[in-house]
């Protein structure tokens, strides 16, 4: 697979916060990249950064053949990477409908924004035309969310950042979601930047999982090894926290090492 996104060395501070440190990692066409870590890990940091929401304070990013740290995007490239943020409900705009929220890529992107194209990109994400003229409120979270999902791939991207994309969910809607997203890159050929702290959704939704922890990266690798063979402690925290279905699978958790043996790794 074609390298589609590397990141090398990437930083973000704030002030004197140290948001992420360090990051390299790349993505190939149409593979799904979880990032995974505790609340405050980097995570949004990371997506805001690759969609260009915010510029790095160090390292590159590069999109196919161009670095796109440290200048303004050119308007195909803002359309090849899109993203879907983190809180559903601030995601739309409410007083428009959810067909406006859908266009406005669209109209920013100067695209042809007729009735059927939204019918369309409404039909990719399994909401029938009646949804177009509904209002956000009149939808549920799952509805919204896919609305959040055609909006993004509205512009026809190669990669869609996705933060944190189903934890508002409850877990049938969360599989329904994790399902059509699975469709989407296998039809589209799109690649994802899924970020989330729910190790438990990893195996299904990523090829290769990140894990982030104050801002650094602290394992990458195929999603089975990481799920089952786990190299850093604060991986085996992470998974030893995932709620498990049965004893045989409790089995197979690791120990849970304490939190402290895990901050000391990074002392
Ligand atoms: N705009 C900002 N100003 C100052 N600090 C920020 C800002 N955005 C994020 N941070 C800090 O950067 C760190 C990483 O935050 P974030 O990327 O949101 O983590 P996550 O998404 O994993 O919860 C946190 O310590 C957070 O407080
Ligand atoms: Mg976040």
């Amino acid at each position: 697979m074609a390298e589609l996104l590397a990141v090398r060395d990437l930083g973000k501070r704030y002030g004197r916060v140290v948001a992420l440190d360090g990051i390299s990692l790349g993505i190939a066409e149409g593979e799904s990249l979880a990032v995974v870590g505790q609340s405050g890990s980097g995570k949004t940091t990371l997506g805001r950064l690759v969609v260009g929401l915010e510029r790095p304070t160090a390292g590159s990013i590069r999109y196919r053949d161009g670095e796109l740290a440290h200048r303004s995007r050119t308007r195909a490239e803002r359309k090849a990477i899109q993203l879907v943020p983190q809180d559903p409900l601030s995601t739309l705009n409410p007083s428009r409908t959810a067909g406006a929220n859908v266009a406005l890529p669209l109209v920013v992107h100067g695209l042809p924004r007729g009735r059927a194209r939204l019918v369309e990109l409404f039909d990719k994400v399994d909401l029938a035309e009646r949804f177009v003229d509904r209002f956000p409120s009149e939808l549920s979270g799952g509805q919204r969310q896919r609305v959040a999902i055609a909006r993004a791939l509205a512009t026809g991207p190669r990669l869609i950042v996705l933060d944190e994309p189903t934890s508002a969910l409850d877990v049938l809607v969360q599989a329904r979601v994790v399902r059509l997203l699975e469709r989407l890159r296998q039809d589209l050929g799109i690649a994802y930047l899924f970020i989330t702290h729910d190790l438990a959704l990893v195996n299904s939704v990523a090829n290769r999982v990140a894990v982030l922890y104050r801002g650094r990266l602290v394992e990458l690798g195929p999603t089975d090894s990481v799920l089952r063979k786990p190299q850093h402690p604060y991986t085996r925290r992470l998974l030893s926290n995932v709620a498990v279905v049965d004893e045989a699978e409790e089995r197979l958790k690791p120990a849970r090492p304490d939190d402290e043996a895990v901050d000391q790794e990074f002392a």
